[in-house]
């Protein structure tokens, strides 16, 4: 459970994209959205599934937090750009924006299509492009902003079985992030990426089992657990936490970089990894 409850987001507007669970539960970007209404913020939760979306914004609703569900495809420029139009339409600011939604398709590269590469790659990298240039004209008139990207440790190790789209594309949303963030260090704009090592989400459970050959969920839980060297999976308010942190004054002067949110994994030579 998130512990962020010091008012530091106060008056402040964020979008964050993939704000859902694609199951029963808290992913990242709904602890994300979640945290951020604790810290202050009003958010928009927007996410493929506006069903999910709204159930976020429910629980957030739940406590007191300040919330509005939203649809959004990040396959699709014109919904990006349409969501953040609305958003200027009805508050007129943007103050962070939070990329949160990360696709892949593991096993053998072989069978990885050139359209799900394409698929893949629009998710993770090119939708980051599109939803910053859409919010880059509020945050420059504000003369301030936060852009974060939910990346993986994919994107900096073999997680130890193939995934390659994945990583590639998530290797190229850090250096997006590293890139941006020189570029419009001027604007007072601050672009960074959040590295999630091993995190329990409701996903691991839908799609890893077979990756760990394992015979059960429980026994892939317990394998990812072992790799880590805090003894235990990441949990999605681990990472939102670095979210909120990224997000907040007392990152003022951190841009252009990862923050890695692992349990020490990147740090250790143990031999398998996933993201
Ligand atoms: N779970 C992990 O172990 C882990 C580790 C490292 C990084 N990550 C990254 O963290 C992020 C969130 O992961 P999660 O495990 O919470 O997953 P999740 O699937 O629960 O959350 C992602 C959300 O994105 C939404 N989404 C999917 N496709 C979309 C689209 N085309 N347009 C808009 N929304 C879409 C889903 O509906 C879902 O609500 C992803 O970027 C993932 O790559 C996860």
């Amino acid at each position: 459970m998130s512990t962020a409850s010091r008012n530091e987001l106060e008056g402040q507007i964020a979008l964050v994209i993939g704000a859902g669970s694609i199951a029963e539960g808290i992913g990242i970007g709904r602890a994300i959205a979640i945290s951020m209404t604790r810290a202050g913020a009003h958010v928009v939760a927007a996410d493929m599934d506006l069903e999910s979306a709204n159930g976020t914004v429910k629980l957030i609703h739940d406590e007191g937090g300040s919330a509005e569900a939203c649809s959004v495809n990040v396959l699709d420029d014109t919904s990006i750009t349409d969501l953040i139009g609305g958003i200027e339409s009805r508050h007129g600011r943007l103050d962070i924006l939070h990329c949160n939604v990360g696709l892949g398709k593991s096993g053998p590269s072989e069978n990885t299509s050139p359209a799900d590469w394409r698929r893949i790659s629009d998710a993770n990298l090119t939708s980051l492009h599109v939803a910053s240039q859409a919010a880059l004209p509020m945050m420059r008139a504000q003369g301030r902003g936060v852009i974060n990207v939910t990346s993986s440790i994919a994107s900096v190790r073999h997680v130890g079985y193939p995934h390659l789209a994945y990583s590639a594309t998530k290797a190229g949303a850090n250096q997006f992030a590293r890139a941006l963030a020189v570029e419009l260090a001027p604007d007072g704009i601050r672009v960074n990426s959040i590295i999630a090592g091993l995190i329990d989400t409701p996903r691991i459970g839908i799609t890893l089992a077979k990756s760990y050959g394992a015979r059960s969920e429980t026994e892939m839980r317990e394998a990812r657990a072992q790799q880590c060297p805090l003894g235990r999976m990441g949990t999605a308010w681990d990472v939102a936490e670095a979210a909120v942190f990224l997000a907040s004054d007392r990152a003022s002067y951190i841009t252009g970089t990862e923050l890695m949110v692992d349990g020490g994994l990147s740090a250790s030579i143990r031999q398998a990894m996933d993201g």
